[in-house]
């Protein structure tokens, strides 16, 4: 009988299950209900004198404690181990991180931020307009009046069920939809999508970006208009930039120029504005007295500019969603 507990204390010291599997077999043949030793130890304890019996019967029991307490161990501890590899799996500090991919800023936005902080600088107001318009801010009180030919020049999209409400064909109409509502002096630009048939590097488009830059004074002259353009052109180009203004037409200004810059790279001229000092009547259309007050404004193409600075061929390639074309512009960032 002793023998038999000493085997049992020797089988439980080497209890050292490897895996799951190895434990079952270690239970089997621990407490298995047929051979297990220590339930066959108990069977047996029936055969064992009265006497004997109980202190024997108290040392198998403690046996059959101690071989429970290491299955349990075990198999807590096996879960836990389990459970922690999935985490560590789940998360390697050691991986390299995963990159972040950095977008990069349109073209035509890096432009429009640019001529945003060039005039901030000098004391202008930045300001939004709708898209939406009506044909009173877009034409009638820029003195285009129904039926001026004029309107033409700018062929545009009208909503069928109201011919008065249209996509605006030029910035403009914010000078009408500002001046209406503040007192001058003023110095304001905006910049934003407008809606014409334009043809802009060999190729049309129905959508451009324009700015518009207007400031309205006492005694504001032809020359501010002028050194304005050159202030915001030197900023943009350096100072080498050759530009010319052309005399032009516009049934807000009077008189009116355009203003074309030079291209080294194809020696062609690309005209890029248009400007004047406001006409008179558009002041009084927005109750500005034009005996006091004067004023200029001109209005920019973006997509030109950008393919000025950019040396970029075609207009199509700014909306097509080309990522190795936006790609270049991250070093912008
Ligand atoms: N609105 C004109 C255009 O779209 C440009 C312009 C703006 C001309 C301001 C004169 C003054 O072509």
């Amino acid at each position: 009988m002793e023998k038999e507990i000493e085997k049992i204390k020797e089988n439980i010291k080497n209890f050292h299950p490897k895996n799951l599997d190895d434990l079952e077999t270690l239970k089997i043949f621990f407490l298995g209900k047929k051979k297990g030793i220590i339930t066959n130890f108990m069977k047996n304890l029936k055969k064992i004198p009265l006497k004997e019996r109980k202190f024997f019967g108290k040392i198998i029991n403690e046996l059959k404690k101690e071989i429970e307490n290491k299955i349990k161990i075990f198999s807590s501890k096996h879960q836990y181990f389990n459970k922690n590899k999935k985490k560590e799996i789940l998360f390697d500090p050691t991986l390299p991180g995963k990159a972040i991919e950095i977008g990069s800023i349109h073209p035509i936005s890096i432009i429009k931020n640019r001529i945003i902080e060039i005039f901030i600088k000098i004391g202008f107001t930045y300001v939004d307009g709708p898209e939406i318009e009506d044909d009173w801010h877009n034409f009638t009180a820029l003195n285009m009046p129904i039926d001026h030919p004029s309107r033409d020049m700018q062929d545009t999209f009208f909503i069928y069920k109201n011919p008065d409400i249209l996509l605006r064909t030029h910035t403009s109409s914010v000078q009408i939809r500002y001046m209406k509502k503040h007192k001058p002096p003023f110095r304001v630009l905006s910049i934003g999508k407008v809606y014409r048939n334009e043809t802009v590097s060999s190729h049309s488009n129905f959508m451009f970006h324009q700015a518009e830059v207007f400031y309205i004074d006492k005694k504001v002259s032809f020359s501010d208009l002028k050194q304005s353009i050159i202030y915001m052109i030197n900023s943009l180009f350096g100072k080498k930039a050759k530009i010319r203004f052309r005399p032009s037409y516009f049934p807000f200004t009077e008189p009116s120029a355009e203003v074309d810059i030079y291209n080294v790279k194809n020696g062609e001229w690309l005209e890029i504005i248009g400007c004047g000092m406001i006409d008179p009547n558009v002041l009084n259309n927005v109750d500005i007295d034009s005996e006091i007050y004067s004023g200029f404004a001109f209005g920019i193409g973006i997509e030109r500019l950008a393919l000025m600075i950019y040396n970029i061929k075609d207009i199509r390639i700014y909306f097509n969603n080309d990522v190795r074309f936006l790609e270049q512009f991250k070093s912008e960032f």
